[in-house]
């Protein structure tokens, strides 16, 4: 969406896959409060989203969304100055129908202008934008309302579309918003993560500079798969271009969650200015080869082992781009160090199970 924002893909943190509708403004000021002060905001982690189930289910007297008097007693422009005098920005989350996906609280079918109005009045920085409880009539139909609404407010507000890729967003989205779901919801296990990272693959070649497939939040830190498949979650969704949303609880973070987090190299990934999509560039049953270009003519390279056991996998240079015969400089980025040698040709690791390794590659 050309509302100069997303240059890069989104990084932040958002409520719903650790604390669900037990959101409340204490977590949300304690989030910002950590996000700062473990370091994550200088690492570009600058959102902090709120996402269902902060207002009230009744809408005021004037139609006017109601923050949840309970969860939310100083209301969120009270919030949204607090979270900006961090530093960082405010998130938050409204619905394409009548009701939000958890009912709890009411969606923006037919009032778009008037919140986006609201938002952009308490300083709102991000819409997440859901697709529960609608009139029947097509996400094409009702989301190009809340960009045009956002785009009269009067503040750049990024647009996260929510639709769960049921209409294919990626061929209509750089129109309408800034990312868009090319899944449905990810769990904190591994079948569940690599299935959204293959779902959204499909989808590279729309991701660009101001839009970007999104294949759901960051699900690390929340327990339910190891460090490595930890460290494969976080790669993939690097090479992806993929919004860096953290879904933890940053106020707790194990040092291994920080570490796989705070991976400055992987980051610089995800980031770099080129802003194209890796791709699965070959496939040997449960070993994957990813692989995209950087800016500077680098490549990245990540080898996935999906498999159950130990293997080796091998990256070459006719499948990613890179001249035959050309020596290129390896780095290795979880490792954090520089190969000795200079690799010709191709690139073979021996990786774990549910592990990977991943490379910038300099000619
Ligand atoms: C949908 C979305 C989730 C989350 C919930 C909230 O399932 O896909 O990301 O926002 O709604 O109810």
């Amino acid at each position: 969406l050309a509302n100069g924002l997303a240059s890069t893909p989104p990084m932040g943190w958002n409520s719903w896959n650790h604390f669900g509708c037990g959101v409340n403004e204490t977590i949300i000021k304690e989030t910002a409060d950590a996000i700062v002060s473990t370091g994550l905001s200088k690492l570009g982690y600058h959102y902090v989203n709120i996402d269902d189930c902060w207002a009230e289910i009744a809408r005021d007297d004037k139609g006017n969304l109601v923050p949840h008097k309970v969860k939310f007693p100083s209301g969120i422009k009270a919030l949204a100055d607090y979270v900006h005098s961090k530093g960082l920005k405010l998130g938050i989350y409204s619905d394409a129908g009548y009701y939000t996906c958890a009912k709890k609280m009411p969606g923006s079918l037919g009032h778009e202008e008037q919140d986006a109005k609201t938002f952009a009045s308490w300083g709102i920085d991000y819409l997440k934008y859901d697709n529960c409880n609608t009139d029947g009539s097509k996400p094409t139909v009702r989301y190009p309302v809340m960009t045009k609404a956002l785009m009269k407010a009067g503040r750049p507000i990024y647009f996260s579309l929510c639709e769960w890729g049921d209409m294919h967003p990626a061929l209509w989205g750089m129109k309408v918003g800034n990312s868009w779901r090319t899944t449905n919801d990810i769990s904190d296990n591994w079948e569940s993560m690599v299935s959204r990272a293959d779902q959204n693959e499909v989808y590279a070649e729309y991701a660009r500079p101001g839009g970007w497939n999104d294949p759901d939040m960051l699900e690390v830190g929340n327990g339910g798969m190891n460090k490595s498949e930890y460290i494969v979650h976080f790669s993939i969704w690097a090479v992806s271009k993929a919004p860096l949303l953290i879904g933890c609880d940053v106020r707790n973070a194990s040092k291994d969650t920080m570490e796989i987090l705070g991976n400055t190299e992987v980051i610089a990934v995800n980031q770099d200015k080129l802003g194209v999509q890796a791709k699965k560039v070959r496939m040997l049953g449960d070993l994957e080869v990813w692989a995209g270009p950087l800016s500077d003519y680098r490549v990245v390279v990540l080898l996935a082992n999906r498999s159950p056991v130990k293997d080796t996998i091998t990256a070459h240079w006719d499948d990613i781009g890179l001249p035959a015969d050309s020596a290129v400089t390896v780095r290795d980025l979880w490792e954090h160090k520089t190969l000795e040698t200079k690799f010709v040709n191709n690139l073979t690791a021996t990786i774990d199970s549910h592990s990977c390794k991943m490379y910038i590659l300099k000619p």
